[in-house]
């Protein structure tokens, strides 16, 4: 760390607390300088520019990755290039029927189509005035549920002839489409025993306006599940969407996610490179981690600030310890003791970060002597239980990787502190 303001007594420098501490930890929390994701952001734009929708967007990461902010930085660009936006966060209760993605549908589009006129109407009086009053009609909520229910077929049809009589009008307006956008996607799901397929009908319903010249693009984003999903649910899924897979931050943006806030906010204290460095080995560029160690470690600083001291080193061993507590800890709780000895053996895997087969656990698991046999059936089975549980998930080739970021480390650190051996080297080290 150092200071930048002159705290002498002559020269008060400015208050510690008048310095607000800009990093933003949390769930959708647009971070003070969003580092980096200009080949998303160019992506985006490239299809933006499609007048014939041949291709959507599915915006996919681990949790904590920016999928959410990033969708959010998306809505000004969109509108600045002549779209309209419309869409939310996809609750569960709103995926469970096709009855309910309706009406999803609906109410996103109303809110822009409300004010379009489409025509009026007269009301006839009784009584001594001798004119009927006229009312305007909009595409409010009411006259599109009117379209809706009015129109003979299957949920579908009704959407899609809603969307098309939309469509006629925002084009008049001179709007070049609607974005869809719609974060969480990944908990719209099929319900076979319900006969409900909320997923399928919007796949199938965006795919059938789309040929035939209906400018409306869908924008999902959710988990690494999403993408699987859908194709499951319809194989042209792979061909309906451009899959963005969001990395975590290179090292340079990381330093940028680290100091833009600081300069841009003028701190009286600044990162130096060592740590900046230690920032780094600790979060791996993963943008939740960035800003969650930022925080803490601007308090501590502020926290020297006030009682005149000058910070030697960051306190990392402690930082990393809360971060155990508030982010890993609960999701730890929920595996069994059998599923942690299954787990504690991938994270001592070579690849455990990137991805892993049920064979190398298997091989593992027989070298390392554990108390019980890992058999390949039992580890499949245990591995469906943890992508339930939400704690690894597979990919389309078969392969599993932790679905939360820096899982392996933390389990590794869990490990050692519980007494067993195994840390992984170097990420826990202060500077
Ligand atoms: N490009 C970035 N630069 C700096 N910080 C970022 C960036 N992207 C995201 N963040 C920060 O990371 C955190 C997580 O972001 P966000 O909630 O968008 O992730 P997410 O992928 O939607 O997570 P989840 O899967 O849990 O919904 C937030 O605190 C946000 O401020
Ligand atoms: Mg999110």
């Amino acid at each position: 760390m150092h200071n930048k303001g002159d705290r002498s007594s002559d020269h008060p420098g400015p208050r510690p607390d008048v310095f607000k501490n800009p990093f933003r930890p949390g769930a959708g929390h647009m971070p003070p300088y969003l580092a980096g994701r200009v080949d998303e952001i160019r992506e985006f734009q490239r299809l933006l520019r499609q007048d014939h929708i041949l291709e959507n967007m599915i915006l996919t990461g681990l949790r904590g990755l920016g999928k959410t902010v990033l969708l959010e930085t998306f809505n000004p660009i969109a509108i600045q290039s002549g779209w309209l936006w419309a869409g939310t966060d996809l609750s569960e209760s709103m995926s469970v029927s096709e009855d309910n993605l309706a009406t999803r549908l609906l109410t996103d589009l109303a809110i822009l189509t409300s004010n379009i006129v489409i025509g009026q109407a007269e009301i006839p009086r009784i009584g001594l005035k001798s004119k009927p009053d006229e009312i305007r009609i909009s595409l409010s909520y009411p006259t599109l549920r009117a379209v809706y229910d009015e129109t003979p077929g299957l949920v579908a049809d009704k959407l899609k002839r809603v969307l098309e009589l939309v469509a006629g009008h925002i084009r008049k307006s001179g709007h070049r489409g609607i974005v869809f956008a719609y974060d969480e996607a990944q908990t719209l799901s099929d319900h076979k025993a319900k006969e409900q397929y909320p997923l399928s009908l919007l796949l199938d319903v965006f795919q059938s306006i789309q040929r035939k010249g209906v400018p409306f693009m869908l924008v999902l984003t959710g988990l690494p599940t999403l993408f699987p999903k859908l194709v499951e649910a319809r194989t042209f899924a792979e061909r309906m969407f451009r899959v963005v897979f969001l990395e975590p931050l290179s090292r340079s943006e990381s330093r940028e996610a680290i100091l833009r806030p600081i300069s841009d906010g003028k701190c009286p204290v600044s990162f130096t490179d060592l740590s900046v460095d230690a920032v780094w080995k600790v979060s791996a560029g993963y943008p939740y981690f960035i800003q969650y160690v930022c925080r803490e470690v601007f308090d501590v600083w502020m926290q020297h600030l006030e009682s005149g001291s000058t910070p030697k080193s960051i306190p990392l061993e402690e930082i990393t310890r809360k971060l155990d507590s508030d982010f890993f800890a609960g999701r730890w709780a929920r595996a069994t003791d059998r599923q942690r000895d299954l787990l504690r053996i991938a994270a001592r895997l070579k690849n455990s970060e990137a991805e892993f087969t049920v064979q190398e656990i298997v091989e593992h698991a027989s070298n390392s002597a554990q108390p019980k046999p890992f058999s390949s059936s039992l580890v499949n089975q245990m591995l469906a239980k943890l992508a339930e549980a939400g704690l690894i998930y597979k990919n389309r080739h078969g392969k599993y990787s932790f679905a939360v970021p820096l899982l392996g480390p933390f389990i590794l650190r869990q490990s050692r502190r519980d007494g067993s051996q195994a840390v992984l080297p170097g990420f826990e080290q202060s500077e």
